[in-house]
């Protein structure tokens, strides 16, 4: 049966729905995950939403926050991008022959061709990232590149950096080097651990010949570690050595964050000449989908999709039911598009420095800061242990308290007194992380440096109100879970 207009059927009203339950938070609470509900109490986290747009978000009251967490780096384009959105109107009413199963559909296809354009080449060999699978999340689009690197090889192990976040299903968590996420779920693996930045752990394990692939994240989005200049080139090239593959996640970095297209590029990565190396697999996500429809993609070489895709009989081998849906292609295609025509991976490059720079500067007069550092708009200010007689010992007992707390004392007043939502970049980490979207401007960057300023300085003192803050936070959550550090961890979960 055709349906030719709305009016033909019982029309659905999102706004009477949304109407008819006014408190998200409460909901949450009662049917999702009441732990979360209750973090979010305590830490202050709990406005109303009710609107996104660009770099904002707005409450019931009307009061705007500035979002430096950007839905955990997918709102490159901005929330609630207008060339998006339209562009998911006409898919839907285009009628488009969507997901055709056995069949194809030039979507797909069409897409696929504009990420190839992108991505980089070997120039070492003149092989591309020339093949690329849909999935939808992060993670599904991990476990697709080690299983190509499983069938490819014929091999068993991967090898991960500490600190690695590759996302939460069983495959992706058993290369994830964050043992927060791994206790508790069983035998992973079999996959090896080596620090990040150490190409000579990573020889060691490749020299022992049964290394599927080396999974890495060009900066890595726990603590916003930078790759040493050659690493990434000198893993490159060991995998090469010793048959086995190289997986770059780009799933958070990609799509224009750090200032360029793809992170990698800004260290050799599709060169020419000695710097040069390419990956033999490439993950992206997020940005990609526009903030609106999930997808991932597996860029993947030819070389290595032949050996997956062997026959007629093995061409669905790996697969997912929406990998491919129009929505999910639409808002792909659409993002580029908006990259591009305005201009914001350079804006990602130009802000991003202006804010690094300006943290920099304006913070190195706090002895507790230790280090700004990043990339376009992928920022990190790391804290680390005072001299101060007195204030060193507010910081051992707030550590040995919890070691999750005390990046939260800057967190919290950046919501609660400048209206500013930021994250701790991961488990027992001193480290708070900016990622916001791509279109942040230079006012807004004024605006979250002279936070900064207030939130930092009111921690430069043993008794200021920012420790008596973290020791209730503390106190808080023990009343509540058992435990101290449950406060801690939500905000620095994910990303
Ligand atoms: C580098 C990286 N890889 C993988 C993932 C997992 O993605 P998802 O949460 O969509 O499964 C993330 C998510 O934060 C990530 O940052």
């Amino acid at each position: 049966m055709s349906h030719p207009s709305v009016t033909h059927h019982a029309r659905f009203d999102l706004r009477s729905a949304l109407d008819a339950h006014p408190n998200a938070l409460e909901l949450f609470e009662q049917h999702v995950n009441p732990a979360f509900a209750a973090v979010l109490r305590t830490i202050g986290f709990d406005a109303r939403y009710v609107r996104g747009q660009g770099a904002y978000l707005f409450d019931d009251r009307g009061n705007r926050y500035i979002d430096l967490l950007g839905g955990y780096a997918v709102f490159a384009a901005g929330r609630n991008h207008p060339v998006i959105r339209d562009a998911l109107k006409q898919a839907m009413e285009l009628d488009l022959p969507n997901l055709p199963g056995v069949g194809t559909w030039r979507l797909p296809g069409v897409l696929a061709q504009e990420l190839i354009r992108r991505a980089p080449r070997d120039q070492r060999d003149g092989t591309g990232l020339d093949t690329v699978f849909f999935a939808s999340g992060g993670a599904e689009a991990v476990d697709v590149a080690l299983k190509h690197a499983r069938a490819a090889t014929g091999r068993d192990r991967f090898v991960y950096c500490h600190r690695s976040y590759h996302g939460l299903t069983l495959g992706a968590l058993s290369v994830t080097g964050n043992h927060e996420f791994r206790e508790g779920f069983g035998t992973l693996g079999p996959s090896t651990e080596i620090p990040f930045n150490d190409p000579a752990a990573l020889e060691r394990e490749l020299a022992r010949g049964d290394v599927a692939a080396f999974i890495v994240e060009p900066i890595q989005g726990k603590g916003v570690n930078l790759p040493g200049e050659d690493f990434l080139r000198v893993a490159s090239d060991l995998c090469r050595k010793h048959g086995a593959l190289m997986i770059l996640d780009e799933i958070q970095t990609g799509i224009g964050r750090t200032g360029a297209m793809f992170a990698g590029q800004h260290w050799g990565m599709g060169d020419a000449g000695p710097r040069g190396w390419c990956p033999d697999i490439m993950v992206i996500a997020k940005a990609l989908s526009g903030g609106y429809v999930p997808v991932s993609a597996v860029l993947v070489k030819r070389a290595v999709h032949q050996k997956v895709f062997t026959s007629m009989s093995q061409c669905s081998r790996i697969q997912t039911t929406f990998g491919m849906n129009d929505l999910a292609m639409a808002a792909g295609l659409a993002t580029l598009h908006v990259l591009e025509h305005e201009r914001l991976v350079q804006n990602a490059a130009e802000v991003g420095d202006y804010l690094r720079d300006g943290l920099a500067r304006t913070l190195s007069k706090y002895e507790l800061v230790k280090d700004v550092r990043g990339k376009g708009l992928m920022i990190a200010v790391e804290f680390h242990k005072p001299r101060s007689f007195l204030l060193a010992r507010a910081w051992d007992m707030l550590h040995a308290l919890d070691p999750n707390l005390f990046c939260q004392a800057i967190i919290l007043p950046l919501m609660s007194d400048h209206r500013i939502l930021a994250q701790v970049a991961g488990h027992r980490l001193d480290v708070i992380k900016f990622i916001p979207p791509l279109v942040l401007t230079k006012a807004d960057a004024d605006e979250v440096i002279r936070a900064m300023d207030t939130c930092v300085g009111a921690c430069s003192s043993p008794t200021g109100p920012v420790w008596e803050v973290s020791k209730k936070l503390s106190s808080a959550a023990l009343k509540r879970f058992g435990k101290p550090s449950s406060a801690g961890q939500p905000v620095s979960a994910q990303s």
